[in-house]
């Protein structure tokens, strides 16, 4: 029962379910208007379809952002239809965006890269003249990891990434330029924290929450949990850094 609760709380899932609940109004309205001799065009019939469903996505709450995806999906399918596109394009399309994506529509953690000057703030962060071991949890393209294991070549240095395109890149990356760094494939909770001496984190307000409960349950002492952009949930203890003028803030929290 949770099972199903929480698979139908995911909003790609919830998107997919407004789109199909859209068709039998649209093709009931479609009929009538035939009836009536006023037979729609396909790209009318699109447009109507889309249309209804982005109303219907408004009005179940959807975030914002996907009503213009609802609205352009019948659209999108026409055109690909009247372009003749072959099968296995769309088919290529989709694995590709399935390997990049992976388990986004889970963890709402979609890619976007951190920067050279968050980098440099962590490396600021770190202690001095001791061995660490470094963790970068969805690590991504391998930005973060790689820039770690150049700047403290006497740590170990590690990233965790889910979805196998960015992470097969990230040991590419890694093996063509020579790094000690380690990429590892698979879901950063499935982690002992109590291994590390800092994690960090660049995810999405959705995953901070159970984040830091983990966090707090295997982290050690003297440990540091760093969350770029996305405010650590604790009311004290947490140093925000500002790494680019107007940029989002780096919150370091020292267990
Ligand atoms: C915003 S990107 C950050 C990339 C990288 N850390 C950086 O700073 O450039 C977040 C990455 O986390 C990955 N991710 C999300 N949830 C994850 C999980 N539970 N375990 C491992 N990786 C995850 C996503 O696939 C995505 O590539």
């Amino acid at each position: 029962m949770p099972r199903t609760r929480s698979l139908l709380d995911t909003p790609a899932l919830q998107a997919l379910l407004v789109q199909a609940g859209a068709l039998l109004p649209c093709a009931a309205l479609a009929a009538a208007l035939d009836t009536f001799g006023h037979g729609l065009t396909l790209l009318q019939a699109a447009l109507l379809q889309g249309a209804l469903a982005a109303s219907i996505g408004w009005k179940v709450g959807l975030a914002r952002w996907w009503l213009p995806i609802l609205l352009l999906f019948p659209l999108a399918l026409l055109a690909g239809l009247a372009l003749h596109l072959p099968p296995w394009l769309a088919a290529a399309a989709f694995l590709v965006l399935l390997g990049w994506y992976w388990s986004t529509y889970r963890t709402q953690v979609p890619y976007y890269p951190s920067n050279p000057a968050v980098w440099r703030a962590v490396l600021a962060e770190l202690p001095q003249g001791r061995a660490l071991r470094l963790i970068d949890i969805g690590s991504g393209l391998g930005g973060f990891t790689l820039h770690m294991a150049m700047a403290r070549p006497e740590s170990a240095v590690e990233g965790i990434e889910l979805a196998p395109v960015p992470w097969l890149v990230s040991r590419l990356r890694a093996a063509l330029s020579g790094s000690r760094a380690r990429f590892l494939r698979g879901d950063y909770e499935r982690l002992n924290f109590a291994e590390y001496d800092l994690v960090f984190a660049y995810l999405s307000p959705a995953a901070m929450p159970a984040l830091w409960h983990k966090a707090q349950r295997e982290m050690r002492r003297g440990s540091l949990l760093v969350s770029y952009e996305f405010e650590i949930p604790v009311v004290n203890g947490v140093k925000a850094i500002r790494t680019t003028e107007g940029g989002p803030l780096l919150y370091i929290r020292a267990i």
